[in-house]
């Protein structure tokens, strides 16, 4: 006899089951993320259905069906299907400040061999956006089409870009209602929702780059090793096998803040003229890490060499080039003598009030200070000011007196400097003596057997 088909149970049911602690069949959770995706689940519903998830947690069997289903809702990427033929790798970090870690990691990635499209988003709250920073540069299209991206990948082996609406459109959409709801801080919804775009970019592995400090948004170390354990955790049972690295955040992770100011990093650590150390440490950390994951290096050490080598004969620097190219910009960036970048009309150093040693850094305070300046949104739409920022920015445990500013601040006016300058003495604490710095590589997070927390610990 054949088995007739269940029509799918009503928003409601499935809400109330998710209410009472039921469990829910693979079969109920298509069929709640093709009610977001297609619309039948209306606001209140899906508002409400985040809120069950938010506040209940969902184990990590059901975050797995969502997280594959919300995948499932839109178009997923093969690339290997079409003939590439490399591992296809990606590194994702949960934003940060002056953390510019994607615009090098990507060529080097690509330059030691592997397919690197990287979908990028903009500027969240007070952290960066990688795409915010590519669109400093005249001309870059940041949202090719998918023949286009393609393309891009197979010529130069790299593409940092937006996703596109077609990719998890379920995740667009229950993001958007999380956001207004207060559900955004749910350890089950973050990992569906980035894990989804990661899964259906058609990614071989994942490295996961987590934040943690008062720059990040899971600020101690507990919330980011939990939320770390629940993306790798989730991310292999989905197929794609992934490790984290906890990286601090309680400073700028780059000397400059802003997008052009981090581009022009980016490029200076690419041609080798300057290579900050703490984003030299984590930027190979991150590398070694996935190219080990990736199957291009058999070890730590030889991935770090090729990492190494690639900076050295300038193949990662070309790759980079190269894309830039590809999408629409200038054939010369790289060139030391070409000015493409903007400049803004104000640039001057600002000094503390009384000289010491910086002991602890508003990193939060210094991403809504440029954000301010208009280098970020308070509106979706906003269009932003990319020359803005800061730059020389001092770090922790260095001293700052009447000759060495706590940052260059660059603003659109003097009155907008000035604003900014006083926030900048506002978010830096200076003692006497030497502080104790955090570590800058807390832990490394593996898959392991056994069940996850899910909720973000308080
Ligand atoms: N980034 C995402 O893509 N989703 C989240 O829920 C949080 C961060």
């Amino acid at each position: 006899m054949r088995a007739t088909a269940q029509p799918p149970a009503l928003p409601q049911e499935l809400l109330r089951r998710l209410r009472l602690g039921q469990a829910l069949s693979s079969a109920d959770i298509q069929s709640l993320v093709a009610g977001i995706s297609d619309g039948s689940w209306g606001d209140a519903q899906v508002g409400a259905l985040a809120m069950a998830i938010c506040t209940l947690g969902l184990g990590e069997a059901d975050t797995t069906r969502l997280t594959l289903a919300m995948r499932d809702s839109g178009r997923v990427l093969d690339w290997h299907g079409l003939g590439f033929d490399r591992p296809v790798l990606d590194k994702h970090s949960t934003g940060g400040v002056g953390d510019l870690v994607s615009l090098v990691l990507a060529p080097m990635l690509a330059a030691c061999g592997a397919y690197v499209p990287m979908l990028s988003g903009r500027g969240l709250g007070h952290t960066g956006g990688t795409l915010d920073k590519l669109e400093a540069i005249p001309g870059y299209q940041a949202q090719p089409d998918l023949a286009r991206l393609r393309q891009v990948v197979r010529d130069t082996g790299l593409a940092i870009v937006g996703a596109g609406a077609d990719l998890a459109p379920a995740d667009r959409r229950l993001y958007g209602i999380r956001d207004v709801t207060g559900t955004v801080e749910s350890l089950p919804l973050i990992t569906a929702s980035i894990l989804s775009k990661k899964l259906a970019a058609g990614t071989d592995a994942l490295l996961l780059d987590i934040k943690t400090g008062n720059g990040a948004s899971m600020s101690t170390l507990d919330q980011s090793r939990a939320l770390a354990r629940s993306l790798v955790q989730i991310s292999t049972r989905a197929g794609l096998p992934a490790r984290a690295l906890i990286t601090d955040m309680s400073q700028p992770l780059a000397p400059a803040v802003g997008n052009a100011l981090e581009l022009r990093c980016a490029l200076d650590y690419l041609r080798g003229e300057r290579r900050p150390e703490r984003l030299h440490r984590v930027n190979l950390a991150l590398g070694s890490e996935l190219l080990c994951l990736g199957g291009l290096a058999s070890d730590p050490v030889e991935a770090e060499e090729k990492l190494l080598r690639c900076l050295e004969d300038g193949s990662a620097a070309e790759r980079f080039a190269h894309m830039v190219t590809a999408l629409g910009g200038p054939s010369d960036l790289l060139d030391p003598a070409a000015r493409h970048l903007p400049a803004a009309a104000v640039v001057a150093p600002v000094f503390a009030a009384n000289g010491g040693r910086v002991s602890a850094i508003d990193c939060r305070r210094l991403g809504m200070l440029v954000v301010a300046l208009g280098g970020g949104r308070s509106q979706p739409d906003q269009s932003i000011d990319h020359a803005v920022g800061l730059s020389e920015v001092a770090e922790l445990g260095s001293v700052v007196d009447g000759e060495r500013p706590l940052a260059f601040v660059h603003a659109g006016d003097a009155a907008a400097h000035a604003r900014a300058a006083a926030e900048l003495r506002l978010a830096y604490t200076l003692t006497q003596a030497a502080p104790t710095l955090p570590p800058l590589i807390h832990e490394r997070i593996e898959f392991q057997t056994g069940e996850l927390p899910c909720a973000v610990p308080g």
